[in-house]
């Protein structure tokens, strides 16, 4: 393994070759704010949270799939970033019914922590006010899909950690949704094995555990670990 050597934020950060920007800035201690990338699953870049500046480059890179090269010097906290990851937060909050008084997981939701971490007071977008399906037809789990930020970690979870692959995306754009089995409730999927993993790694309070909400508990998953569990791939680490 051969160590390279990177300058973010004024701080010497080492790492090796393979990692990628945020591996680096996670392993010197280094805060970027991120929410589809969770460790332990594929990364895919797709909510650009953990953008970041890198000196010699004009485009925002995100730093959990750019590789990281010896000698880079990157910025992950200017006015700019900060401008454009609070603009992504507006973005998402106006786009479904992310109404954090009325809903469970409050308190311990990434989305809500990173719209007060970015001051944000306002949101600058008309609501969409969206109408999905809030499927309640499991008996363990509940999919609100109007609080979907589509981070697609459940869909990853599912299918890279558990082998179930019950869960899938449909349909583009603002009309995208997560779907079991390519279209049938949650209750009536063949494949879901009620493992939960879907559940825990979910940011936002889009899939909870019904015992959990009803007892009080929370979804409160911060990576996934290996496990010899046979079912789920997250949690008490047996
Ligand atoms: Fe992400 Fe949760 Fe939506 Fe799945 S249900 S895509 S984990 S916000
Ligand atoms: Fe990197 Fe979402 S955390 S793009």
């Amino acid at each position: 393994m051969s160590e390279i050597t990177l300058n973010i934020d004024g701080k010497v950060c080492k790492g090796t070759v393979g990692d990628t920007i945020l591996d680096i800035a996670r392993k010197n201690d280094v805060y970027i704010p991120t929410l589809c990338y969770l460790e332990g699953i594929s990364a895919i870049g797709s909510c650009r949270m953990c953008v970041v500046e890198v000196e010699g480059s004009n485009k925002l890179l995100t730093s959990c799939t750019t590789p990281a090269t010896d000698g880079m010097k990157i910025h992950t906290q200017t006015e700019k970033l900060r401008a454009y990851r609070l603009q992504i937060l507006e973005l998402l909050f106006a786009g479904r019914n992310h109404f954090c008084m009325f809903c469970s997981q409050s308190g311990d939701c990434e989305l809500q922590r990173l719209a007060i971490e970015h001051g944000m007071d306002k949101v600058r977008y008309p609501y969409l006010y969206s109408d999905f399906h809030n499927d309640a037809s499991d008996e363990d789990l509940q999919v609100d899909h109007n609080r979907c930020i589509l981070c697609l970690r459940c869909i990853r979870v599912c299918g890279e950690k558990v082998g179930a692959h019950t869960l899938d995306l449909e349909k583009r754009g603002w009309n995208a949704s997560v779907v079991s089995d390519l279209g049938k409730v949650l209750g009536e999927s063949d494949t879901c094995v009620s493992c939960g993993a879907c559940a825990q790694v979910c940011p936002t309070g889009t899939i909870t555990i019904r015992d959990f909400v009803y007892r009080g508990r929370r979804n409160d998953c911060d990576e996934v670990v290996e496990s010899i569990c046979p079912l789920c791939p997250i949690g008490c680490k047996i």
